[in-house]
Order: structure tokens, then sequence, then C-alpha cells
């Protein structure tokens, strides 16, 4: 039965670039709306850049641009990456439209007849000197607890400690550097804590695909009875970049309020210029599905806020939400200083192939939240053995006889095969694990089906039979049957792989593949086109080129310097020019206890040994260390020390020196030589921080 879904994937905020975290949300939406269209289902995928905001604010007034000129040029960036990603929008829109105005007035005022909204006075920083009230994180002050400097409002990064920001000593205003006043003023709450969203929720929640899910929500929500939601405060005041509140002189609406409306203000849009109905599939009773792909860390806003702002201004409800882990890059988390931050356009820039990238993540994603790696070997490493070594080889190993031989046309009797059948046969499979998003599972099959397909021609060796005139029915036959393998493969990878099986379409000179397709095969009427290289392996050159185009070495970015002269962080930038440095400086050092795992002489040196670190990352790291007149190898090895893991990689004559070990020797070292190397106390692990 055909269906008619509407899908997003969240939306981006219009003042940074999209990074490879970002691509897997968009990959993961992006592969389920493509085998949903390719099931025939009436499939639309929304997006729009979330543009409303104070960050999007202070940002434009950092680049000496007003706000719609930002998010203008933002848009452009952000469109050209999804393209150049094969993110297949219908429609790909802005949150700073009048569709997602007329709509977030119309919902405001639907809560209100409601009696969902409710106005209160609450007391805030406010930044005297800017006049204006600061959210959280635009405030920084010394911890109440030990006293390090420029800590955010709520937790303090060097002792851990956790606080209210108005326990912050020595506050100040991140914008100006002004010490923040309490300022009282009125803001509008959303009443979620009234009776009849609780109920409707805890009925909501029973619906959540992802168990995980359900059980975040009903930690939120609490037992029945006692009800543990909070009210949403939907109000900003000026200044604020975003849509002001009807009845309510400067006031805005919440960053947060408009933004899932603007799914629907993208979506409206759409509707507009196909001739689609919007009333029709935003209606409470509406036959139409609804699905929006996150990341773990807005389930609240998505499961909580979204559903009741919906149910309660009279639109159908979501129905489901698809929540996802975050991105590691070879197991940490993306860094700069690592060059593991990759953005969008600089994996382009690269050279790189979008659809390997699509490829990797799809087989690492299963459905649920857990986090998922980008391991850079195993990258490198899969796509060459699975695109390259094990789907395109198949073409190539049948083509080049088929055009040559039998002018490119198949044996019709061949499509009856055995092989071909089990191939046929997983369809339900491979596309159960598709709607599952188990997308793991379903290239594991798929690429389980290659190998029996590469199985089959290495039995029959077509090249071989090449060489005797007699076999050419044989030869005929087996190349057939590779083919319709290949296109039946083609089938089942097109959702992950668009551009690869749209060339492939173009070389077996068929119309665009559905998955019922399935049922048809190649025809002798039909023959092949001449055959083109499909892809190309990835080299490993490749990706150390990816990785130092995103690397930021430490002298590039001192953040401290990049604020204005006034400022508490300027006043610890200029402390440390002179003896001292503030904590925050201390703070981008990251020291690592390392074991030493390997040790080597290094041939030609007679001042360095190689080392072989473990720092709890995926893959050990390469280090040379001029110790070697201190150390035999053999007594390093198995021994723990502390290094500096975000330095620079440097290449060296012998190398890449990925960090450094850290060792005392005098100041005067000719006359007092020695050099000798940190070791920690015993019970210090790999990978520990040292701070
Ligand atoms: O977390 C974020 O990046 C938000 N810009 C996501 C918004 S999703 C939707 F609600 F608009
Ligand atoms: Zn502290």
């Amino acid at each position: 039965m055909s269906r008619r879904l509407l899908v997003t994937s969240a939306l981006p905020y219009a003042n940074g670039q999209i990074h490879i975290g970002h691509l897997v949300e968009y990959i993961q939406t992006d592969i389920w709306v493509r085998f949903m269209r390719m099931q025939g289902h009436e499939t639309y995928y929304v997006g729009a850049d979330d543009t409303h905001g104070t960050p999007v604010m202070l940002r434009a007034e950092k680049e000496g641009l007003t706000p719609k000129q930002l998010i203008e040029r933002v848009w452009h960036e952000h469109k050209r990456d999804f393209d150049n990603f094969g993110i297949s929008f219908d429609n790909y829109y802005t949150t700073d439209s009048p569709e997602t105005r007329q709509l977030s007035e119309k919902i405001y005022l639907a809560l209100q007849a409601q009696g969902l909204i409710e106005a209160r006075d609450i007391e805030q920083a406010f930044d005297p000197v800017k006049e204006m009230f600061l959210p959280d994180r635009f405030i920084k002050g010394e911890c109440p607890k030990c006293g390090a400097k420029d800590q955010y409002g709520d937790s303090c990064e060097v002792c851990g400690s956790t606080y209210a920001p108005t326990d912050l000593k020595n506050p100040y205003s991140v914008v100006s550097g002004a010490t923040p006043v309490r300022k009282t003023s009125t803001h509008y709450f959303f009443k979620l804590s009234d009776p009849r969203c609780e109920s409707f929720l805890r009925e909501w929640v029973a619906g959540l695909a992802q168990p995980e899910a359900t059980n975040k929500m009903r930690e939120w929500l609490g037992e029945a009875g006692d009800a543990k939601l909070a009210d949403w405060d939907i109000s900003r005041d000026a200044p604020y970049f975003g849509f002001e509140i009807p009845g309510a002189p400067g006031k805005y609406f919440y960053v947060w309020l408009d933004a899932p409306i603007g799914y629907y203000g993208s979506f409206k849009n759409l509707c507009d210029k196909k001739g689609l109905n919007f009333d029709e599939w935003v209606a409470p009773d509406s036959s139409t599905e609804q699905y929006h792909f996150i990341g773990k860390d807005i389930l609240y806003f998505h499961t909580l806020f979204w559903p009741a702002t919906l149910e309660f201004s009279g639109h159908r409800t979501p129905t489901n939400v698809f929540a996802h882990g975050f991105l590691t890059v070879d197991g940490l988390k993306m860094s700069k200083s690592r060059g593991t931050f990759i953005t969008a356009q600089s994996y382009i820039d690269t050279g790189l192939n979008p659809e390997w990238l699509r490829y990797y993540f799809a087989a690492k994603l299963n459905g649920t939240m857990e986090d998922i790696d980008l391991n850079l070997d195993d990258f490198v490493a899969r796509v060459n053995s699975d695109l390259v070594g094990k789907f395109v080889n198949i073409a190539s190993r049948a083509a080049g006889f088929l055009l040559k031989r039998f002018n490119g046309k198949v044996d019709d009797a061949a499509m009856q095969h055995s092989l071909l059948r089990v191939l046929r046969e997983a369809a339900p499979a491979v596309a159960q694990h598709y709607e599952a998003r188990d997308y793991g599972k379903a290239l594991r099959q798929v690429m389980e089906l290659a190998d029996t397909v590469n199985a089959y021609v290495d039995n029959v060796k077509p090249w071989d039979l090449a060489k005797d005139p007699a076999q050419a029915g044989a030869l005929h036959e087996a190349c057939s049957v590779c083919l319709e393998a290949f296109r039946l493969l083609t089938i089942y990878l097109k959702p992950v792989l668009p551009r690869t099986a749209a060339a492939i379409e173009q070389f077996l000179n068929i119309a665009s593949l559905a998955w019922h397709d399935v049922d048809t095969a190649l025809s002798s009427a039909t023959p092949v086109a001449p055959y083109k290289h499909l892809m190309t392996r990835v080299e490993g050159k490749q990706i150390e080129k990816l990785l130092e185009a995103n690397r930021d070495s430490l002298q590039a970015t001192p953040a401290a310097a990049a604020a204005p002269a006034n400022t508490a962080p300027a006043k610890a930038a200029a402390e440390a020019e002179g003896d001292t440095i503030g904590i925050d400086d201390f703070a981008k050092i990251d020291l690592r206890i390392a074991k030493i795992v390997d040790c080597r002489t290094v041939e030609g040196s007679d001042k360095l040994l190689q080392l072989t670190l473990d720092v709890g990352e995926a893959k050990p790291r390469n280090v040379f260390s001029g110790i070697k007149s201190a150390y035999r190898p053999e007594d390093l090895v198995g021994k723990l020390t502390v290094m500096v893991a975000n330095l620079a990689p440097r290449k060296m004559k012998f190398g890449l020196s990925e960090g450094m070990v850290l060792a005392a020797s005098a100041a005067n070292e000719k006359a007092e030589p020695g050099i000798y190397i940190l070791e920690p106390h015993s019970g210090a692990k790999p990978g520990m921080r040292v701070k």
C-alpha cells in the first residue's frame, strides 16, 4: 500500500559550517527517504536553516553584517554542502520566512486560547553596557569552589563542580566584559505542567520506536500524578533576532519555539509550490505520516515541547522521532587540533568521494542512539574492500566480455539462473533493515550477496571460457548472470549510493531503478553501454590531506587574543604575555598518560628514540623523542609516561611525530647532563587526562 510521508532532519544553526557530525544525520535521513521513494511511497523531505536567536545575532555583529545578510550567506553554504553530499531535500528553506512567522503566531495564539500560555515576571542577568539580557552561556566568572577563572555559569571545567550562574565570583558578560546586573522582565511560558499536557505526553510516548527514547521520556515525566514537567519559557527580550510575539511588543519567540515550526514552514512553502494540500497533511486526523530525525541531544525538544505544541494548537502529532548518537573520529570527540573537526566543504575540496562517506556511515548506523565512530583506517579499508573490491568489481569482471563478444546483449535465458534467485529472494529482508534504519545489517547482507557473486565468477572463470570458442555459450551465460546480479545489488545499494547508481543505470541503459525492479531483469533488447570506470579507491594520503586541511594548530587560534581589549579574557591574555598564563591557556594543552608499548632506535639518528604510545585511542601514536642519550629502548617498553596529545603532528626526516613526551633536564644541560622522562604514580591508566 502506498504511504504518504513527511520527513525532516534537524535544522542546522545559521551561524556555522556543516561538518561530518551533522552529515551523520543528513545521510541517515536521506538514505531512509530515498528508500521510501524507491518503495513508491509519496515522500517529502524538508529542511531549513535555523536562523533565530542570540548567537546568530552576535555572530552577524562580529562579522559586520546584519543578521539577514549573515543567514543569507550561510544558507547558500549549507545548500551547497547538502547538494554535494546528495542530500535530496524536496525543499531547503529558512525559519526566517513568512510561512514560519504566520504558523508561529497561529500556534501561539491557539495555545493562548487553550489557557496554556502564562505571563510571569522573572529576574535575569542583564548586560548594562550592551543593554541586553544574557543567556547563561554568555556569562563567565570565577568558579565559586576552586577559583578557576573564565568558567561558564553552570559548571567548572577545572574542578568539575556545578552551580548556578548567580554563584560565579566576579562574573562578566562575554559580550561586553561588563559586570552583569539582575533585572526583572516579563516572560511568556508554555504551561507544560498543565495536567492536560502531562496526560497527553504519557499516551504519546507509548508510540515511540526507540526504547531508549521511551525510557528518557518516562524519566522526564516522572511517576503518574507526580508530574515533573516544568513550564517552558518561550519568550526573549529585545534585542533579539526572531519573530515578535503578537500582542507583546518588544518580546520575541525563543528560537526553540519557532525552529520546529520551521519544519512546517518549509513544508508549507513546498506545498504552495507543488499544489499540495498542507492542511490535510497537518490536520489531527491526517492519514499521512510525519517523522523527525534528530541527534539524541535534542530529544527533549522533539518528544516533549514539539508534540505538546502541535497537540494543543490543533495539529497532528509526529508519527515518530528517530534519534541517533554522536560521531567520534578514531574513538575521540572531533577536535580542531587533531584536524578531525572535518567540514563538509574540506572533504569535497580534498577530492574525496561523498559516496564513500555515505557508505561508511550507513555501514555503522543501526537505528539506536549509540554513538558511531569514524575510524579513518577502517574507512579506507572498508570502502576499498566493499565498494571497489566487491561491488564495482563484479561489473568490471563481466562488462568487457559482454561488450566485445556479444554486442553488449545479455543471454535472456540466463536471467533465470539460480544465483539470481538467491539475490532476488533477499529483497524483503534488506528492505526491512532499511525501514528499521538498521543500515549496517542491510549492507552486511548485501555484501554477503556480493561475496556469493564473486565466488561464482571465481568458479566459472570467464577469462578461461573466453579462450575456448566452444565455450561461447557458457561465457555468455556467466557474463549475463554477473551483470544481472550487479543490477540487483545496485537496487539494494541505491539509497546509499545514489550517484553511483545513476551512473550504473546509464551503463546498463535502464530507467531509474525502483525497489520493485527486483522482479524484472536485463534484456537482450537493450544492450548495455560501453563500460566506464565507476569508482576509484581511497588513498591513505587523501586522508592525511583532509586532516591537514582541518587542523588548527595551537598558535593559529589563541582564543583569548580574539577578545576585545577591555574584557576579562583579554586580561588573561595580557597576563599570558608575562610570567603567568591563565587557566584557559593551560587547559588548551591536552596532557595524557601514555603507555610505551614499543620503543626502538632510529637508524641514522644518534639523538632520537621512536616510541609507540598507547593513549587510550583506537590507534597508538608514533612519537620521536630526543632521549637516546639517557635510555635504552628495552628499558622503556611497558612504562607509563606523560605526553602532549594535541601537539600538531610534525613531519620529521624519519616519519610523522604525533605528539611529545615530557622529560625534565637541567637549565644548563652541558654542565649537568641528564634527561628524565616523567612517570606517573601507579594506578594511572593510558589515556587519563593530566590536569
Ligand atoms: O540543535 C540544533 O542544531 C538546532 N538548530 C536544531 C533545531 S531542530 C528543529 F527543531 F528545528
Ligand atoms: Zn572550579
